[in-house]
């Protein structure tokens, strides 16, 4: 096998809910997640019948390939089914677009660190360097709306450049507008529409490069049951705005207790802290799960309830409940 980076460490996937409870002395059940950015359940079309025609159909492939899907994402993006690149989710994307721009000997840049983390590892897949000084890389990555920051970073001036529009429909922001300028958009259905198990994403792109992105693909790269759940999705997409208000009412809470939340334009808070290691482990303790960062902790807001509980633990940990 060709050797990766020396920097290389795989993704650092989170434990599963039954480890954590067993860490935690718990049952799955009493275990509460606030590290995927996922919302809390599954939405209204992810039942048995959305998709038991694809299941009447599953011993064969989707032959043709997936025209509605195409259609339907094109209409919710406002583009062409021609700007549009279907994958096994975002990360299939993301790595699809850095294999067919960078290879052994490049350099690729990724705007705004500390930020996704498969965006720098699709760029050392491919055997590349990752440099953001660099003047000239073969492609730049940013991440808009930033994870972990939340924030909605600047569309950099490079070219070509990948934007990874995760959370688009949180910050309602998009670089659609700049597809004919060497600007690929990728996005994915785990988020708002919380279809996070079914992996299924897309690339929006001008049409010459959609289809020469399409070219390097799997043929098949997304199952017809998520095809179908993803469709269903799309029929009736997803409201944000109770996940906004209460955004807005956790970051309150959280400044209440003394804490300096960043703004967000994501389904998640940073909280910067001193030590994050500590407030995260106690908080699993209590069966409350965050993502923790070098200096601070990520918390995907879910609903009034569970957030409440995060913050009355979190009140307890940082010492200063109002
Ligand atoms: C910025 C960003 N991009 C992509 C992904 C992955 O998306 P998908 O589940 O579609 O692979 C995530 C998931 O957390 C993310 O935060």
């Amino acid at each position: 096998m060709r050797p990766l980076p020396p920097a290389y460490t795989p993704f650092p996937w989170a434990p599963s809910t039954e480890e954590l409870a067993r860490r935690a002395g718990l049952t799955p059940q009493q275990i509460l997640r606030f590290d995927g950015n996922v919302p809390p359940s599954p939405g209204p079309s992810a039942r048995p019948d959305t998709v038991a025609d694809a299941l009447a159909r599953v011993h064969t492939y989707p032959h043709g390939g997936y025209p509605a899907i195409y259609e339907a994402i094109a209409a919710y993006a406002g583009v062409e089914p021609a700007n549009v690149v279907l994958g096994a989710g975002a990360d299939d994307l993301l790595l699809l677009c850095a294999r067919a721009f960078a290879g052994p000997g490049d350099v690729v840049a990724v705007a705004h660190e500390p930020t996704y983390p498969i965006l720098r590892l699709a760029a050392w897949l491919t055997g590349a360097e990752v440099d953001a000084r660099v003047e000239e890389p073969v492609l730049t990555f940013v991440c808009r709306p930033n994870n972990p920051s939340g924030a909605l970073v600047d569309v950099p001036d490079a070219r070509p450049l990948v934007v990874d529009e995760a959370y688009f429909e949180y910050a309602g922001e998009t670089a659609v507008g700049l597809l004919d300028e060497g600007v690929i958009v990728v996005r994915t259905f785990s988020k708002a529409f919380a279809l996070a198990g079914a992996r299924v994403g897309y690339a929006l792109a001008a049409a010459d490069v959609a289809a020469a992105l399409r070219e390097r693909q799997a043929p098949l790269p997304v199952s017809t049951l998520s095809v179908a759940l993803a469709v269903a999705a799309l029929a009736n997409p997803p409201d944000v705005r109770p996940l906004l208000a209460e955004r807005k009412r956790v970051a309150d809470v959280l400044r209440g207790l003394g804490l300096e939340p960043l703004p967000s334009h994501a389904n998640f808070v940073f909280v910067p802290l001193a030590d994050p290691g500590a407030v995260a482990d106690g908080l699993v303790l209590r069966g409350l799960v965050v993502r923790p960062f070098a200096d601070g902790i990520r918390i995907t807001i879910r609903g009034r309830e569970d957030d409440d509980r995060l913050l009355a633990a979190l009140a307890k940990l940082v010492g200063s409940a109002p």
